[in-house]
C-alpha cells in the first residue's frame, strides 16, 4: 500500500495550477447520461473517483471515451440501468447516476452507496424528492429500485436539510420532468451551478442559479455539448493552506477566488496577504506564524466542511486557541487523533474542536482516514521536524490530482512508497 514520506521545515514557495474540481466533475459525468447525442466533458481531473464513475458508465453500455482532461460519452450504446455494489461502495457520488437514469429512462437499479467513514450519510431526501416526482421506489436487497410509467411530474419539493448530492440527483431528474419543478432549500455550492450551467447548454430550462430555490422547467429531450468542469476551489484552498502552514508565498492558477471567499477571508485573518487575481489568488504568509482563527462549517456560501481539516492543521501551529464547529457531519474530527500524534494541542467537545497552537509539530507516523483529513496530515508533515510517513494515501488518490508532484513543484520533500 502507498504511503507518503514527508520532510518537514520547507517553506513552500511557487505556482500550482489547480485541477477541475472532483466535485463538479462527478454530477457532469452522471448528466451526460442524459443527452441523446455525443457529449464533451472537459479539464477533468485524473483522479480515483472519476474513474469509479467513468466505469460505472460504461458499465451500462454508454460508449465512455477517455483520454487526457476529456471525456467523451455517446450514450446510444446504453444496454442497461444497474449500478453493481461492487463500485458503488467504493464511492458515494454514484448515487447521482440514479435521477438520470430514471428521468430519461424510467427505470434504475442503483445500491445504495452504504456507510462511511465522516458519517451515516443516509440518502432518504434523494429517495423522498424522487418520489414527489412520480417515482416508485424500492429498496431491497441493498438496491433501489426506481421505476415511473411515462415521464416524471414536475413537483413542489423541499429538502428538509441542505443536501448538495440530493439537489444534484433531483436537478438531473427534473430537466426532463413533465411540467414545473421547484426545488426549495436547494444547496448553493459552486458545483451545482456549474452542473445547471451544463445542463442549460445541453437545453434545459433552470431559474434561480446560486440561490437555494432552483425553478426547473422540464423539456422532452437534451443534447450533447462541450463543457468544462470548473476549478477546483477546495485543492486551492489546501494549497494556500500549505502556503500558510509553512509561512511561504504560494500562487495558485486557473482557480476562481469568488468560489472561497470564506475560505480566503479566514487566511486574512490568520495574517495572511492574499491577493485575488480574475483566475488566480497568491497567499503570502510572509514567514510569520498564523493566529489560531475560529470557524463553523455550513453549507455554502459559508465555510466548506471539505476545508475543516486542512484549516484545523494551520491552526494547530497558530498564535492562541481557536474553536472549530462541525455542522455538516456528526463524525469529521478523525484528523484529529493523528494530528495529536505529531504533538497538536486538540480537545473535541462533541461537534466542537477547541485547538491551542504549539510552536511545533514532531513528525511521527500516522494514519490518512479520509480525503479532506488526509491533506490536513499532509500539512502538518510539512511543517514536522522528521520525516513523517503517512500511510492510506489512497484517500487522498481519490481527490488531489498529481499532489506529490505538484507540492514538489513549491519545493516540499515528498515521496511515494510503497
Ligand atoms: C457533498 C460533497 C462532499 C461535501 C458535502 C458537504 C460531492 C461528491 N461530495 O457530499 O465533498 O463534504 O457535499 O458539502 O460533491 N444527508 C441526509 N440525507 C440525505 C442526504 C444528505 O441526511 O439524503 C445529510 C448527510 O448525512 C450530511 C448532510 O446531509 O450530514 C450533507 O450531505 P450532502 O450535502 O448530501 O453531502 P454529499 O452530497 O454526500
Amino acid at each position: 500500500m502507498d504511503k507518503f514520506l514527508i520532510t518537514g521545515g520547507v517553506k513552500l514557495e511557487g505556482e500550482v495550477r489547480i485541477s477541475g474540481a472532483k466535485n463538479a466533475a462527478l454530477p457532469l459525468l452522471a448528466a451526460m447520461i442524459l443527452a441523446d447525442s455525443p457529449i464533451t466533458l472537459n479539464n477533468v481531473p485524473n483522479l480515483k473517483d472519476v474513474n469509479t464513475l467513468v466505469k460505472l458508465i460504461a458499465g451500462l453500455g454508454i460508449t465512455m471515451d477517455y483520454e487526457g482532461e476529456t471525456v467523451k460519452a455517446d450514450t446510444s450504446t446504453l444496454s442497461n440501468q444497474f449500478a453493481p455494489y461492487e463500485l458503488v461502495k467504493t464511492m458515494r457520488a454514484s448515487i447521482l447516476v440514479l435521477g438520470p437514469l430514471l428521468a430519461r429512462y424510467g427505470n434504475a437499479q442503483v445500491s445504495l452507496p452504504g456507510g462511511c467513514a465522516i458519517g451515516s450519510r443516509p440518502v432518504d431526501q434523494h429517495l423522498k424528492a424522487l418520489e414527489a416526482l412520480g417515482a416508485h421506489i424500492e429498496v431491497e436487497n441493498g438496491y433501489v429500485h426506481a421505476t415511473v410509467d411515462g415521464r416524471l411530474k414536475g413537483a413542489d419539493i423541499t429538502f428538509d436539510m441542505v443536501t448538495v448530492g440530493g439537489t444534484e440527483n433531483i436537478l438531473m431528474a427534473a430537466v426532463l420532468a413533465e411540467g414545473t419543478t421547484t426545488i426549495r432549500n436547494a444547496a448553493r455550492e459552486p458545483e451545482i451551478t456549474d452542473l445547471a450551467q451544463m445542463l442549460i447548454e445541453m437545453g434545459a430550462k433552470i431559474e434561480g442559479l446560486d440561490t437555494d430555490t432552483l425553478v426547473v422547467t422540464g423539456v422532452e429531450s437534451l443534447h450533447g455539448c462541450e463543457y468544462s468542469v470548473v476549478a477546483d476551489r477546495i485543492e486551492t484552498g489546501s494549497y494556500l493552506a500549505a502556503a500558510a502552514i509553512t509561512g511561504g508565498r504560494v500562487k495558485t492558477t486557473h482557480t476562481d477566488p469568488s468560489l472561497l471567499e470564506s475560505v480566503l477571508d479566514k487566511f486574512e485573518e490568520m495574517g495572511a496577504e492574499v491577493t485575488r487575481g480574475e483566475d488566480w489568488i497568491e497567499l503570502d504568509m510572509m514567514g510569520k506564524r498564523p493566529k489560531a482563527v475560529s470557524f463553523r462549517t455550513l453549507p455554502h456560501p459559508e465555510f466548506p466542511t471539505d476545508m475543516q481539516a486542512q484549516l484545523m492543521a494551520v491552526n494547530v501551529i497558530g498564535r492562541g486557541f481557536a474553536t472549530i464547529s462541525e455542522t455538516i457531519f456528526e463524525n469529521r474530527f478523525m484528523h484529529v487523533p493523528e494530528l495529536s500524534r505529531m504533538g497538536a494541542n486538540i480537545q473535541v467537545e462533541g461537534n466542537d474542536a477547541i485547538v491551542t497552537g504549539v510552536e511545533k509539530l514532531q513528525a511521527a507516523p500516522v494514519m490518512a482516514t479520509d480525503l479532506r483529513a488526509s491533506f490536513s496530515l499532509v500539512l502538518a508533515a510539512l511543517v514536522a521536524e522528521g520525516d513523517t510517513l503517512i500511510d492510506r494515501i489512497y484517500h487522498i488518490d481519490r481527490g488531489y490530482e498529481n499532489i506529490e508532484a505538484k507540492l514538489q513543484s513549491l519545493g516540499a520533500k515528498i515521496k511515494r512508497v510503497s
